[in-house]
């Protein structure tokens, strides 16, 4: 077998439903690295549906489009094929982060064969949704759905190579929008207000005309140069492994594949082309949006919650995390968490770690290595569940995972503040024991354990 360390592309993606934490390690590791590598962070699949949040100092950025390696001045980035592109998202991203990156005109780099979202995408998603009634899917509105049908089905899709040219671009626009229009009208009855969609046009050109004044470079052959060159490509992944179109848990998942394979498909890479796969986890699971979530702590009662509760009412609950009532106890990790989404602002539903799932995503991704977050959210806690296995089923078949019973197996809470800590002898034994134990089960090093939202509160561990 090849020697791993050889290759020059490393994964980085969540194991979980989302929000694992993967924009602050990508962060992190490029700021480390970036001292003695040159880097490239590539985006593979995903859109605007992203929330990737990184702290440094007193600033949090939240990037949904542009990769997480922006902050950081010697280190390239790219839009990979496979992303669809909110053009009035990245505006606004990139207006967001022009003072603390004055770079980043010259790091970014957007593949040409990636897909342009049009503002007709939304309005088809929003009926779609509405159509869906009580199996509605709960998506984040950004027309990830209909842009990718369009993307596999070969018709209505925007190429970033057609919106480069104007002549091409509007041609083309004005296809796709008569085409969304008798959708909307044909099949859904649906009668859109023009005057609020030219409003959207308006915003949606203005978007455009900032694509074109970018560096637009066709992936492949862009990432095999920097291969050559010795460049150390991040393959950044968005969502997580359990919102897989195809593995995720089927049909509350998103509409890419999130798994290291995705990064094949979406950067146009080889997979003997991928060296290291970290996997990022929480230290607990959530999950925003709908679908089955076997160790929800509340179950049912709190996926209902979750889904008619804003931040807002919440705020004031001050609900303690060892309520022995889990839903109050789901809720307080929430807040405790700050589980809400970087996206929408909706409320994370939240849960105990799932060792079936977790395992699962491992061997979908390969996953060489292990970045444990938010540890130091389960600080107060007098005990932690961890879900072993589900009563009478051995392998976890995602078509049966919504009558899944898990079996816990119950860990003394450390009850110490380990915010911010940055050295393995100072973590309490407790702590240890249960990432031992996540190791141990999983059969994977644990790399990083991070202790805090901000680059610096991590935890190297080898
Ligand atoms: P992503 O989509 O995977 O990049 O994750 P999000 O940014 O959506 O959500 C993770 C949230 O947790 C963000 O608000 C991060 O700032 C925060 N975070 C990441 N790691 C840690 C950690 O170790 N501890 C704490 N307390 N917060 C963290
Ligand atoms: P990051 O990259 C968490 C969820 C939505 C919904 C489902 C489908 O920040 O981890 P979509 O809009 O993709 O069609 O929605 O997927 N979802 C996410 N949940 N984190 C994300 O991204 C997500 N992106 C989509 O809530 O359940
Ligand atoms: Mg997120």
């Amino acid at each position: 077998m090849s020697d791993n360390k050889k290759k020059r592309v490393s994964v980085i993606l969540g194991l979980q439903w989302g929000d694992e934490g993967k924009g602050k390690f990508i962060d992190y590791l490029v700021s480390t690295l970036s001292e003695t590598q040159k880097l490239l962070v590539a985006r593979f699949q995903g859109g605007s549906n992203a929330g990737h949040s990184i702290e440094f100092g007193n600033r949090k950025v939240v990037f949904h489009s542009i990769p997480s390696g922006i902050l950081e001045k010697n280190t390239k980035n790219l839009v990979g094929a496979g992303v669809n592109i909110d053009v009035v998202s990245m505006k606004k991203e990139i207006a967001e982060i022009k003072d603390i990156a004055p770079w980043w005109k010259e790091n970014l780099f957007i593949a040409k064969e990636a897909t342009v979202v049009v503002p007709t995408a939304k309005l088809i998603e929003a009926v779609q949704e509405s159509e869906r009634g009580g199996g509605r899917i709960g998506t984040t509105n950004k027309a990830i759905g209909p842009t990718y049908g369009d993307f596999y089905s070969r018709t209505d899709d925007l190429a970033v190579y057609e919106a480069e040219d104007d002549k091409v671009f509007h041609k083309r626009y004005e296809e796709i929008k008569e085409s969304h229009l008798k959708t909307l009208s044909g099949k859904y009855n649906f009668q859109p207000d023009l005057k609020a969609l030219a409003e959207e046009e308006e915003k949606f050109f203005d978007g455009v005309a900032l694509l074109q004044t970018l560096n637009i470079v066709p992936c492949h052959s862009f990432l095999q140069t920097a291969l050559k060159n010795g460049e150390q490509v991040i393959a950044e992944g968005a969502q997580g492994t359990l919102l897989d179109v195809r593995f995720g848990t089927r049909r509350g998942v998103t509409s890419s594949h999130t798994t290291s394979a995705g990064a094949c498909v979406g950067l146009g890479l080889a997979p003997s082309d991928i060296g290291t796969v970290l996997g990022v986890c929480k230290a607990y699971v959530t999950r925003v949006g709908n679908g089955c979530f076997p160790t929800e702590i509340g179950g049912q009662e709190a996926d209902k919650w979750s889904t008619t509760h804003t931040r807002a009412d919440e705020e004031n609950l001050n609900y303690d995390v060892n309520d022995s009532v889990p839903l109050k106890q789901g809720i307080a990790l929430r807040g405790l968490g700050n589980e809400y989404g970087a996206t929408t602002g909706r409320p994370r539903r939240t849960g105990w770690l799932d060792l079936p799932l977790l395992k699962y995503a491992i061997a979908l991704n390969g996953v060489t290595e292990l970045g444990i977050t938010k540890i130091d959210i389960l600080d107060t806690l007098n005990e932690i569940a961890v879900c072993t296995h589900y009563e009478g089923q051995d392998e976890v078949d995602i078509s049966k995972l919504a009558e899944a019973k898990p079996v816990y197996k119950i860990f003394p809470g450390w009850k110490k503040d380990t915010k911010g800590f940055t050295s393995l002898a100072d973590i309490p034994k407790e702590m240890k024991d249960y990432l031992d134990f996540i190791e141990v089960e999983t059969g994977v090093p644990i790399s990083f354990i991070s202790t805090g939202p901000k680059r610096d509160e991590i935890i190297k561990k080898v």
